[in-house]
């Protein structure tokens, strides 16, 4: 059984996101794959203080961080899984605080001592897992898509943990009601994109 792990970076209880990643838990739950969902809002998960200790360990498996809080879990968690959904509302033109300050922690994927002028992903030369990215925009989504960060964001955070993007979601012009609702188009899309990684 496929094990799923979704991401999210949404600050909003019941917003589009959500929304978005219940609908991936029904359709991978009916296609047979096992998923869970993480909120960062609940997680208890700190700033990166770069100390680069993490990174000064060699090989494949993450480094060590100093920190001992919920992100220790959350990496066996995404060492375990076989896909991802990585998933953040885009404010200010780029994914949340909360899913930045996530991404950041991800830095136990980089081999990068000390003399040494930038990082290397150590998961770069193994089979690739495969990821799906969210995202929601009060813009127009193809816009939001090609004009913010986040798209990049969220791609980068999954080629840190050893994913392929094999499918996007970016939704748009969501902010002009207070309880969007996601459309069928989009429920649609979600099953489809459900095939890729179950
Ligand atoms: C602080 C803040 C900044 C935002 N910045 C942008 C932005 O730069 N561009 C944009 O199109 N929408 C922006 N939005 C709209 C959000 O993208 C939208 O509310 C979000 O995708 C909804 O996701 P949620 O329902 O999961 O909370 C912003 C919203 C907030 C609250």
């Amino acid at each position: 059984m496929k094990k799923i792990l979704a991401i999210n970076g949404s600050y909003r209880k019941d917003g589009v996101t959500d929304q978005i990643l219940n609908a991936f838990v029904q359709s991978a739950t009916s296609a047979g794959a096992e998923i869970e969902v993480i909120h960062l809002r609940d997680q208890p998960i700190e700033f990166c203080t770069n100390c680069r200790a993490c990174t000064q360990q060699s090989g494949e498996h993450p480094g060590e961080c100093v920190l001992n809080d919920g992100m220790s879990e959350l990496v066996n968690k995404i060492e375990q899984a076989d896909a991802y959904i990585l998933a953040s509302p885009t404010n200010f033109y780029s994914v949340t605080a909360i899913f930045k300050r996530f991404m950041e922690r991800l830095i136990v994927y980089a081999y990068w001592p000390w003399g040494t002028m930038a990082p290397k992903y150590r998961k770069a030369q193994t089979a690739k897992k495969k990821a799906i990215i969210v995202s929601s925009c009060a813009a127009p989504g193809f816009l939001g898509r090609v004009m913010y960060g986040t798209h990049r964001q969220l791609k980068i955070a999954a080629q840190s943990i050893g994913a392929e993007t094999v499918g996007t979601i970016f939704t748009g012009l969501i902010s002009k009601e207070q309880s969007p609702k996601i459309t069928e188009q989009i429920q649609n899309t979600i099953n489809s994109l459900t095939r890729k990684i179950s």
